[in-house]
């Protein structure tokens, strides 16, 4: 008999449970005896006892879902070790019902912040195998993160429809596209969707070489410029502040996002028509891609064959083509950035692209 515990922690993103499927469907598939406990919204779930009972059934018919089944929430590590409101330490909490259940282990499906929880909760003594989940790319050690190449289809007919519309009344358009701190999403959908100019938080920018670029397809007689702007873009004069200095002047920030404020410097230094465009949380909504559903199914049989195996402490990732299994201690607490001279940055730039750089 095997009691494992199953839980989805941080933004959702296409393919969790098509992930938590594939785990379920291959422990099914044993001769082992098998009772899951779905922990509800995240860790959460986990500190305040509440789960479910589940069988192969619940996890039948959700391949092509998004969101998860089980909810989510963010429950941040930096506050992990604090006591809650009501003095409850969430640590022991946690341990106590791993405990109570008798679980042989507890599979989490996360992304940056629930990486380093969980492996707190492995140091702490418990099993745990992880998955890779979010639609920003930034795990360390694999390639490929599930959600991602759903979010990068989202972003890219995001784009897609801007163009036809840039087109048409010679605007200049900002694309504004999610991914937290470091560039993946905005790369590769501003590729794939031929944005001209692609701003991400690893490469800062200079607002001249933006505009200059503007400016040579006018004079090329490009009508119009289409920008894919990473939520996390950072000028290189931001870049150059402390990070006290620019956490003050983010605070202090009266647009919404570092697009809007780039729409008005390119307007002022211009004078062309600017717009803004942020799909936000669609690029997290909807059913995942067949990549992912693919990518996912796999990276859940795998953690199911390390179950039955009896092997804890890692995540089960991709590298090189090929699915692996990483210890925690060395995801835990590391991101995965685009390297400003990667192959790809070099190609895009080739192809004319401009990084404001
Ligand atoms: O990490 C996934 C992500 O969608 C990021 O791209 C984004 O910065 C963040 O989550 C948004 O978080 P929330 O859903 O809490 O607004």
């Amino acid at each position: 008999m095997k009691r494992i515990g199953m839980l989805t922690s941080g933004g959702d993103c296409q393919a969790l449970n098509a992930a938590m499927r594939g785990v379920v469907k291959t422990l099914d598939q044993s001769r082992e005896n098998v009772e899951i406990y779905g922990f509800l919204d995240g860790y959460r779930g986990l500190i305040y006892s509440k789960f479910q009972m589940l069988t192969g059934r619940d996890f039948s018919g959700i391949l092509t879902k998004g969101g998860t089944i089980l909810g989510t929430s963010r429950t941040p590590f930096k506050t992990i070790q604090d006591p809650d409101e009501n003095g409850l330490n969430k640590v022991d909490a946690m341990k106590q019902n791993y405990y109570k259940l008798q679980l042989d282990c507890l599979v989490i499906l996360g992304g940056n912040g629930t990486h380093k929880t969980a492996n707190l909760l492995r140091e702490e003594g418990l099993n745990i195998i992880t998955l890779p989940k979010t639609i920003d790319n930034d795990l360390w050690g694999t390639d490929m993160t599930f959600g991602f190449q759903s979010a990068v289809n989202i972003a890219t007919d995001a784009i897609d429809c801007i163009h036809t519309t840039a087109s048409s009344h010679g605007r200049v358009f900002i694309v504004e596209v999610m991914g937290h701190k470091v560039g993946w999403l905005t790369l590769n959908a501003g590729m794939a969707g031929g944005a001209d100019i692609i701003l991400i938080p690893e490469i800062p920018y200079d607002i001249d070489k933006v505009v200059d670029k503007i400016e040579e397809r006018d004079k090329r007689g490009s009508r119009f410029t289409i920008i894919a702007v990473a939520e996390g873009a950072i000028s290189k004069k931001d870049a150059a502040l402390s990070k006290k200095e620019y956490k003050k002047k983010l605070e202090k920030r009266e647009l919404s996002s570092v697009s809007y404020e780039l729409a008005a410097e390119i307007q002022k230094k211009t004078g062309r028509e600017v717009r803004v465009t942020v799909p936000g949380h669609m690029q997290r909504g909807g059913s995942p891609c067949p990549y992912d559903r693919v990518f996912a199914s796999r990276l859940g049989a795998e953690a199911g064959k390390l179950i039955l195996d009896n092997q804890y402490g890692f995540m089960v990732g991709y590298k090189n083509r090929e699915i692996v299994k990483v210890p925690l201690e060395d995801v835990a607490g590391k991101l995965k950035m685009v390297e400003p001279d990667a192959s790809i940055v070099q190609e895009a730039k080739l192809l004319g692209i401009s990084f404001g750089d």
